[in-house]
C-alpha cells in the first residue's frame, strides 16, 4: 500500500481486554500510519513498546473530547463500553456515550466505523434458530441489561449512520477470553451464584469436597473467541478487507462450564433447566444484586453462532478454537 493511503486509526476503549490486542495488530500493521486510543485511565503506549500509537485520556460522554479524538482519524474503532454494573450505572456510558461517538463519525466524516458489538445482542431467547446467522434480528433480551443494551446501540447506530458516508462495520463476538482476558473467569456468575443457591442444591454440593469452587453445570455450550482472533477480524474491517456489515465472531467449537471447571481443576455439578430459569428469575426480580449475578441470563439458553460470513467476506481465519484459548486463558492465569 502506498504510503499517502496509510491509516490514521482512532480507537475508543483501547485499554481493555479487546483493546489490547487490538493496539498491536494496528501497530504491527503496514496498512496503519498513527493509531490514537482514548480512554478515562492512565495509559503509556511506549511502555508496550507501540511506536504508532499516541493515548489521550478522555471520556465518550464529553463530546469534546470525542471530536478532538476524530479530528484526524480515517477509522474509528469504538471499543469504550461498561459490561459489569447495575442498569443505570452503565446505560449513560453504552447508550449516551455510544451515540456521542457514532454522531462524531459522520461530522468529522470518518470512512469507517468498526464497533463491538456482542452475540448478547441477538438476546437469549428460545426463540432464536441454532446457529445464529447474521440475518437473524437484534432484538436482545429486556431482561438483561447488557443485551438489551447491545441491541438498542445496534438501532442508534444504524440510525446515526443513515444517510451519511460513514460505513459501519459491527461485530458481534462471543465471549472473548484468552491470556490477556481473564474476564470470564474473574466474572463467572456461577462463581457468586454458587455460594447463594436454594438448600436443595446446596445439600448437594456439600457432599462435594468444597475446598476447591464449585461450578454449576446447565449443559449450555459457550463459544469462546480469542481475543488475538477478534482483532484480526477488526483490522481486516479497519482496512476494508470485505464489505461493511454485521459479523458474528467465535473460535471453533464450544465448552460447557464442566470443562471449564475441568480445565481449572475446579468442581462441576450439572443442573437442570428449570433451576437456572428460576435463579434468573429470582435474581432478575432482585436490583441490588452484584451486576455479575445478572449473567446467569445469558445461561438460559444456547447462544451459538455461525461464523461463515466473516470467514468468507473478510477472509478471517481465526488461530484458536474454544478449547485452546479456555486452556490459554487458564495457564496465564496460573502462571501469575
Ligand atoms: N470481553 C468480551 O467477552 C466481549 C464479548 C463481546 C463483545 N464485547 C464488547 O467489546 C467491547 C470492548 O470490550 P472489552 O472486553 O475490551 O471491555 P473492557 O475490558 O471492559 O474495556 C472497556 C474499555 O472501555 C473504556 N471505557 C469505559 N468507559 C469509558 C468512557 N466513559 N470513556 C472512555 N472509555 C471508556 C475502558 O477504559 P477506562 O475504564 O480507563 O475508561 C476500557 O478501555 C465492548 O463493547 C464489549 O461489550 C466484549
Amino acid at each position: 500500500m502506498p504510503a499517502r493511503e496509510r491509516l490514521t486509526v482512532a480507537v475508543t476503549g483501547p485499554t481493555g481486554e479487546i483493546g489490547r490486542s487490538l493496539l498491536a495488530a494496528l501497530d504491527r500493521s503496514a496498512g496503519v500510519e498513527r493509531v490514537i486510543g482514548m480512554a478515562r485511565r492512565p495509559f503509556d503506549p511506549s511502555a508496550h513498546g507501540y511506536r504508532k500509537v499516541t493515548y489521550h485520556r478522555g471520556d465518550v460522554l464529553d463530546p469534546v473530547a470525542v471530536a478532538s479524538l476524530l479530528a484526524e482519524a480515517d477509522v474509528l474503532v469504538h471499543l469504550a463500553f461498561i459490561i459489569m454494573g447495575s442498569p443505570t450505572q452503565t446505560r449513560a456510558v453504552n447508550l449516551v456515550g455510544s451515540r456521542n461517538v457514532f454522531a462524531a463519525c459522520t461530522a468529522a466524516k470518518v470512512k469507517r466505523l468498526v464497533y463491538a458489538s456482542s452475540v448478547a445482542a441477538y438476546g437469549f431467547r428460545r426463540d432464536n434458530p441454532r446457529p445464529l446467522t447474521e440475518d437473524v434480528p437484534a432484538r436482545g433480551s429486556r431482561g438483561h441489561y447488557y443485551s438489551a443494551q447491545k441491541a438498542e446501540v445496534e438501532q442508534v447506530l444504524a440510525d446515526t449512520l443513515a444517510g451519511s458516508d460513514t460505513e459501519a462495520y459491527v461485530f458481534r463476538p462471543c465471549i472473548v477470553a484468552g491470556p490477556d482476558a481473564p474476564a470470564l473467569i474473574n466474572n463467572l456468575p456461577y462463581t457468586q451464584i454458587s455460594r447463594r443457591l436454594p438448600p436443595s442444591l446446596s445439600g448437594l454440593l456439600g457432599a462435594l469436597p468444597l475446598l476447591r469452587p464449585v461450578l454449576p453445570d446447565p449443559g449450555v455450550p459457550l463459544q469462546l473467541v480469542h481475543h488475538d482472533d477478534v482483532a484480526s477480524a477488526m483490522l481486516a474491517a479497519v482496512l476494508a478487507k470485505g464489505p461493511p456489515g454485521v459479523y458474528n465472531l467465535a473460535g471453533a467449537g464450544t465448552v460447557s462450564i464442566s470443562q471449564i471447571a475441568s480445565e481449572l481443576g475446579w468442581h462441576a455439578i450439572k443442573i437442570p433447566h428449570f433451576m437456572v430459569d428460576a435463579t434468573a428469575q429470582a435474581v432478575a426480580s432482585m436490583p441490588l444484586l452484584p451486576a455479575q449475578m445478572r449473567w446467569i441470563q445469558a445461561m438460559r439458553e444456547p447462544v451459538v453462532m455461525d461464523t461463515t460470513r466473516a470467514r468468507r467476506e473478510l477472509h478471517w481465519r481465526p488461530k484458536h478454537d474454544a478449547l485452546a484459548t479456555l486452556r490459554e486463558m487458564i495457564a496465564a492465569m496460573n502462571d501469575d
